[in-house]
C-alpha cells in the first residue's frame, strides 16, 4: 500500500508549484515551502488561477477545486513539514546546496519517508551519499514542465536507491495521474540526454545561419510534429537551466560532442534567459508575440 497522506514540496518556483499543483488535485495534503515569502505569494496565486482555470475548462467541479485548495499549505520554514510521508525537493539546480538540504532532510526524516529530488541532471547516487543513514530512500522523481500537462514522471534508480523506494515512487507517481518510467542515475538521465543536444544542436544551426530562429523551429514543428521548436523550448526551459545541463553532460560524459554552443553561452551571459526574463532567443516583451 502506498500510506502517502502528506507531500511536502521544497521550493515553490515554476517545477516545485506545479508539482504541489497536481499533489492536491490528486487528493493529497502538501505543504509547499520556500524560503522566499515572494515566491511563495506567487505560487499562491498561481495555483488560484491555475485551478479556477480548470473549473472553467470544466476538468475540475467546483467541490474539487475548493477540495484541492484546502489542500494546499505554504510555509517559510522546514519545521512545517515534519509529519510529511513524502518529501519532493525542486529547488535551485545547485549540487552543494540540495546535498546540504539532503543532509538535513535525513536527519529529519528518519523514518519511512521518500526523499525524492526533482533535479533534471544533478546525480542522485551524489545526493544521495549526502543523507547519511537514508541514501536508500533517496531517489529521483524527475517532473516536466508544465507539470499539470505533461505525462512523464521519470524516475531516478540512485546506486543507493532501494527496490522498496522505486516502487514506492511508481506507485505515487501513478496515484498523480502520471506515467512514470524508471531510468538509472547517468548524466542528462535519459530525457535530458537526448533533448539537450537537440536543443544544442538547434542554436549550433542557427549560429551557423541555417536559418533563421523562427523558420529553424517551424521547420522542427512542422516537419518532426513537435509542439514547440527547440528554440523556443530552450526558451520555455530557461537558457540558463539548458546551459546547466549541458555543461553536466560535458562534463560527465567527456565527449566533445556536448560542447554547448558559444550562443547559448552569450545569451545567457546577457541575461536574456528566456520566458522568465521576457527575452531568450524570441521577444516577450510584447504581448503579441
Ligand atoms: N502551467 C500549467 N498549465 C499550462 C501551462 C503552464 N505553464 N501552460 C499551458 N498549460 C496548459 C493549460 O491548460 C492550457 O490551456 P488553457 O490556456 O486553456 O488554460 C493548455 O496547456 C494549452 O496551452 P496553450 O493553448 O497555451 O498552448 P499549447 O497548446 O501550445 O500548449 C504546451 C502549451 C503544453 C506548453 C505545449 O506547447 C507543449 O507541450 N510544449 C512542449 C513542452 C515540453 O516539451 N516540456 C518539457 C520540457 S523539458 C523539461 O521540463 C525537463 C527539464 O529537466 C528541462
Amino acid at each position: 500500500m502506498l500510506n502517502v497522506k502528506t507531500i511536502a514540496v521544497i521550493g515553490a518556483g515554476q517545477m516545485g508549484g506545479g508539482i504541489a499543483q497536481v499533489a492536491a488535485v490528486s487528493g493529497f495534503k502538501v505543504v509547499v515551502v520556500d524560503a522566499s515569502a515572494g515566491a511563495l505569494g506567487r505560487c499562491q496565486e498561481n495555483h488560484g488561477k491555475r485551478l479556477a482555470r480548470e473549473v472553467e475548462k470544466g476538468k475540475l467541479k467546483q467541490a474539487e477545486f475548493e477540495a484541492a485548495v484546502s489542500h494546499l499549505n505554504y510555509s517559510g520554514t522546514l519545521d512545517d513539514i515534519k509529519g510529511a510521508d513524502v518529501i519532493v525537493e525542486a529547488i535551485v539546480e545547485e549540487a552543494p546546496v540540495k546535498r546540504e538540504l539532503f543532509g538535513r532532510l535525513a536527519k529529519m526524516f528518519t523514518g519511512s519517508q521518500i526523499l525524492a529530488s526533482n533535479t533534471s541532471s544533478i546525480s542522485i547516487t551524489e545526493i544521495a551519499a549526502a543523507a547519511h543513514g537514508a541514501s536508500d530512500r533517496v531517489v529521483g522523481m524527475h517532473f516536466f514542465n508544465p507539470v499539470p500537462v505533461m505525462k512523464l514522471v521519470e524516475v531516478i534508480k540512485g546506486l543507493q536507491t532501494s527496490d522498496a523506494t522505486v516502487h514506492r515512487v511508481i506507485e505515487l507517481a501513478k496515484a498523480m495521474g502520471k506515467t512514470p518510467i524508471p531510468a538509472n542515475d547517468r548524466p542528462g538521465f535519459v530525457s535530458n540526454r537526448v533533448l539537450m543536444p537537440l536543443i544544442n544542436e538547434a542554436f549550433y544551426a542557427w549560429m551557423e545561419g541555417v536559418a533563421e530562429p523562427a523558420n529553424l523551429d517551424e521547420i522542427m514543428k512542422l516537419g518532426c510534429n513537435f509542439p514547440m521548436g527547440p528554440l523556443r523550448l530552450a526558451d520555455f526551459i530557461g537558457l540558463d537551466t539548458c546551459l546547466h545541463i549541458m555543461h553536466v553532460l560535458h562534463r560527465d560524459l567527456g565527449d566533445p560532442k556536448f560542447r554547448p554552443c558559444p550562443l547559448i553561452r552569450q545569451l545567457v551571459a546577457a541575461g536574456r534567459l528566456g520566458d522568465k526574463t521576457g527575452r531568450g532567443v524570441f521577444d516577450y516583451s510584447h504581448p503579441a508575440k
